[in-house]
């Protein structure tokens, strides 16, 4: 099978198209036939050697897919033809990768297999992380640091579903205006104003910058409030005042999902199908698609997420 290869860390030139034998399926798992791969951050970071374990040895990225259930394994839910999206540990960008059969989900007829292929991180890292984590309640308030990316816009379309009023930060205005037809009651370029100053205090904020921005955090969250943090691309060490805590009874957290492992990711995708899965038939949650390039223009594809122009998703095609 065609499959787009990284064998050492690097700039996006080190991925390059290779072939490798289709995968064998262990017990649990479906072979599905790719169509469709998310691209995400953490794969550029994986590529770069920033992420986890050195990217020597990462021989294919890729840790959402959306296709069609080549072979079911031993499910008894899934058959083959079956139209599915995955979370996958790694190995989507390729034209045929093995899951969990427990890590899938039902692709809706209205819903593409490109859209479709953007949905499993986001959806289930925003579930996890506003919801069971942080558990953010209707008539709150949330902010979301960098409103427009894949994370981002799902984040804030959830938040409307469930009644909960939302606040970003984008890098532009025009993105600023996306992220507020998508949901934000306000959003502010973080470039040209400061956030803290002209939003509101709020009781929960989704955050992947650390750095300075946790002070800020700190003083602009409502007693009883929470932070987030999913990743740290401001930097990863902050100076925080303890007694804002304490005089407020915050609750710092973070999570990464990849890490954890399959029974949880079971649970969390049992969960979404049950409680979120609804508004993507109803196409009330949608991924936004910035872009698709095909797996042999995966390099493309990294630079454009590295060069942060993009709003929403980029996806792989694989033919
Ligand atoms: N922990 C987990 O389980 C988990 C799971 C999935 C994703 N993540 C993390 O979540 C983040 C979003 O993921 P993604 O795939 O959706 O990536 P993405 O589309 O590349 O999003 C990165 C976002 O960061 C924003 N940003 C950068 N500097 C900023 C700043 N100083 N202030 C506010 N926003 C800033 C960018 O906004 P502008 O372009 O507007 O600046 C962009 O929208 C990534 O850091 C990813 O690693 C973590």
């Amino acid at each position: 099978m065609k499959i787009s290869l990284v064998t050492t860390s690097g700039g996006p030139e080190v991925l390059r198209i290779a072939e490798r034998p289709v995968p064998s399926l262990k017990p649990g798992q479906v072979l599905i036939r790719v169509h469709a791969a998310g691209v995400n951050r953490a794969d550029v970071m994986m590529r770069a050697g920033q992420y986890g374990p050195s990217a020597t040895g990462v021989e294919i990225l890729g840790l959402e897919v959306a296709g069609t259930i080549e072979d079911p394994g031993d499910s008894t839910r899934w058959k083959k033809g079956d139209r599915a999206c995955a979370l996958l540990p790694r190995g989507g960008y390729a034209e045929y990768a093995a899951a969990d059969g427990r890590h899938c989900l039902p692709v809706p007829e209205n819903v593409s297999l490109e859209e479709a292929a953007g949905l499993p991180e986001t959806v289930l890292t925003v579930w996890s992380n506003v919801f069971q984590r942080m558990h953010v309640r209707r008539g709150e308030t949330l902010l979301i640091q960098g409103g427009t990316s894949g994370i981002g816009l799902t984040a804030l379309q959830l938040a409307r579903e469930r009644g909960v009023r939302a606040f970003a930060t984008a890098g532009s205005d025009e993105k600023c205006r996306f992220a507020e037809a998508w949901g934000a009651e306000r959003c502010v370029n973080y470039k040209t104003e400061d956030f803290e100053e002209v939003l509101p205090p709020v009781d929960a904020i989704l955050d992947y910058i650390g750095g300075d921005y946790t002070a800020k955090h700190l003083r602009m969250l409502n007693p009883d409030g929470r932070i987030c943090w999913l990743a740290g691309l401001g930097g990863i060490k902050s100076t925080i005042n303890i007694m804002e805590i304490m005089r407020k009874r915050l609750v710092l957290t973070g999570s990464m999902l990849s890490p954890r492992d399959d029974d949880f990711k079971a649970a969390l995708t049992a969960e979404v199908e049950e409680q979120v899965w609804p508004l993507v038939s109803q196409g009330r949650l949608r991924a936004h698609i910035y872009r698709t390039f095909r797996l042999e223009d995966a390099a493309e594809a990294h630079r454009l997420m590295e060069s942060g122009g993009h709003i929403g998703k980029i996806i792989l095609t694989i033919k």
